[in-house]
């Protein structure tokens, strides 16, 4: 038996050493929750993608009388720049979540569909997607990759075809 071991490196900074354009990403991704249909949770999540070109694209979690039918802000977000936005890389998301109903006490992170969801995006464009995630003390974790979130992900490379 052989007992490996996977090391994840993120930074973490105060509002003041964002850079500004990390910072806009995080403004925008608060600004994104203003969007969000979310009367059955009372969490609103935004999600602002920034693409190679600049433009930023966001998306807000949708939520739905039948719960399963809702869908989280980064897919909303990342879908939205699949079919509009398809030949563009995408550089990073900033993900940042509020709720009148509850305290956020810890550093909101995507579920495992969303981070497949993401990973999928890194594979089709060849190159890592930033995420940045917004604290409730207002400091933000920055991940270099999707693949940090995810790190053994589901891969259709594992398969090798034999016909
Ligand atoms: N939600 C997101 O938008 N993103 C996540 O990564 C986790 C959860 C949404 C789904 C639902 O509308 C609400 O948050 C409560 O789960």
């Amino acid at each position: 038996m052989k007992q490996k071991e996977i090391t994840i490196r993120y930074n973490e900074y105060t509002p003041k050493e964002l850079s500004t354009l990390q910072s806009n990403l995080i403004k925008q991704s608060v600004k994104a929750q203003e969007s969000s249909h979310s009367p059955y949770s009372n969490f609103r999540v935004g999600a602002a993608i920034l693409l190679e070109s600049g433009e930023i694209v966001l998306g807000s979690n949708q939520e739905n009388a039948a719960y399963p039918s809702g869908l989280c802000a980064e897919r909303v977000a990342i879908f939205t720049c699949g079919s509009n936005h398809p030949s563009k890389k995408i550089n990073a998301i900033a993900i940042s979540a509020s709720s009148t109903k509850f305290d956020l006490n810890e550093l909101l992170a995507p579920c495992g569909a969303c981070r497949q969801s993401m990973l999928e995006f890194e594979y089709k464009q060849n190159s890592n997607i930033k995420v940045l995630l917004k604290g409730a003390n207002n400091q933000v974790v920055e991940f270099g990759s999707i693949k940090d979130l995810l790190p053994i992900p589901f891969n259709c490379d594992a398969f090798q075809n034999i016909s």
